[in-house]
């Protein structure tokens, strides 16, 4: 059954009462930042987004105890709103499909939800496996820093493949060294190492990720925009010592396991959930292909795969990228549709919640209406963000299916 909405757009103050009463019927946020279509009507004119109250209200505060993080496509920053939104929708089991950092898992977990988390990649399973682990209760910062001083510089595959493209000679060898070190310590606390290291080899690249051979910019003195010279000049050990201290933060404060369920494409993922949150990569209207996720982050997952890394990569490209056949990540727009079907009709009675940036493809309108076919009850809410490395304000939308 469609449910039936407030048939006319209205003025600002018009639509915050209608929120308001909306709210009463579907739970949505009292602050009236979301705008629930009038469902069963057409859209006229330009539509979407008319007469919205507020698209230039400042970001919500990102409180969160989750660690600080330059992911693409993070949804730490909009943790407050989807809070909100998730504190109307009942159940018990959920699925963080497409994870990434683990910042909405990590919300589940704190809003009482039995929480899964997936991603199709390695390094970001690792990490969530690190962060749900509670390691660092084993292994204090103490042991971690004797770790790392006992860590010995050597030539490996590192500094012999990456010469000079995203880590200075030194940094490279550093890096052989701690994988070496690094395999002779148990699973849990390896990971957290790993977790650690990730997160310090961002912090070091200009931009956070590993999409140009650049070296030469970080060693360059020009003036940079977009970055800190002093912050990718810091060593390895200080940036891992810094996450360790967030992730024992984080590590205090988690209240309800996380199950991570080994790296996969979420479409293979056969359990019922109550819920399933998906957060799949955006594809840019204006861009054939969008960068993928492994052009981003290729080191990071050559790192958790240390050991066959080299069979991975393309020897023809100048990053020394991974051969994306390798991976079962999402980077077709034009399926993105047709894959959010499949998830749909393999879950039918789980109730959705999808994050996806508005004006991009597919478009905010198809999404709405592919909701629409599929679930009888479904909202729309959208918030103004700025994202990492950008300084334009983008539109994030939040459709919930149930
Ligand atoms: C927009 S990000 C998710 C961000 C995440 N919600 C967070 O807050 O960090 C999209 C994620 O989808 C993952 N991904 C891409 N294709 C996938 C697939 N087929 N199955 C599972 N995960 C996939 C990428 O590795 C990436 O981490």
């Amino acid at each position: 059954m469609w449910r039936e909405w407030p048939a006319s757009i209205v003025t600002d103050n018009q639509e915050q009462q209608e929120c308001a009463q909306a709210k009463t019927t579907i739970e949505g946020s009292p602050e009236g930042f979301f705008r629930p279509y009038p469902f069963g009507l057409e859209k006229k004119g330009d539509g979407i987004g008319k007469n919205e109250v507020d698209e230039n209200k400042p970001d919500l505060p990102s409180k969160t105890d989750f660690p600080t993080t330059r992911y693409y496509g993070s949804k730490r920053k909009q943790l407050s709103w989807l809070r909100n939104e998730f504190a109307s929708i009942k159940g018990e089991t959920a699925l963080d499909a497409f994870g990434g950092t683990g910042a909405v898992s990590h919300l589940l977990q704190d809003l009482g939800w039995h929480t899964t988390y997936n991603d199709v990649f390695q390094f970001n399973t690792i990490s969530a496996r690190a962060l749900f682990s509670g390691a660092t209760s084993k292994f204090s910062k103490f042991k971690l820093v004797e770790f790392l001083k006992s860590i010995q510089p050597q030539e490996g595959f590192i500094s012999k493949t990456f010469e000079g493209i995203y880590f200075t000679r030194e940094e490279n060898m550093w890096l052989d060294g701690c994988m070496m070190s690094i395999k002779n310590q148990r699973n849990d606390i390896r990971e957290l190492i790993l977790f650690c290291v990730f997160q310090a080899c961002l912090k070091k690249r200009p931009f956070n990720l590993f999409h140009r051979a650049n070296l030469d910019l970080r060693q360059s003195t020009v003036p940079v925009k977009f970055g800190n010279r002093s912050t990718w000049n810091k060593s390895f050990t200080e940036h891992i010592v810094a996450t360790y201290t967030e992730v024992e933060f984080a590590h205090q404060r988690i209240k309800n396991p996380v199950k991570v369920i080994d790296a996969g494409c979420a479409t293979s993922i056969d359990t019922k959930f109550d819920l399933i949150y998906i957060d799949p990569p955006y594809f840019k209207k204006a861009k054939k292909n969008t960068e993928t996720y492994l052009a981003r982050y290729h080191f990071l997952e050559g790192l958790a795969r240390y050991d066959e890394w080299g069979s991975l990569i393309d020897p023809t490209s100048p990053q020394k990228v991974i051969l994306q056949p390798f991976s079962k990540e999402w980077t077709n727009k034009n399926d993105l549709m047709d894959n959010l079907r499949h998830m749909f009709n393999k879950h039918v009675g789980s109730k959705f919640v999808m994050s996806y940036v508005a004006n991009e493809e597919p478009t905010e309108q198809e999404l709405f209406d592919l909701f629409r076919i599929n679930f009888d009850r479904v909202q729309l809410s959208r918030r103004s963000f700025t994202r990492a490395l950008s300084k334009k304000q983008s539109f994030e939308i939040l459709l919930i299916g149930q």
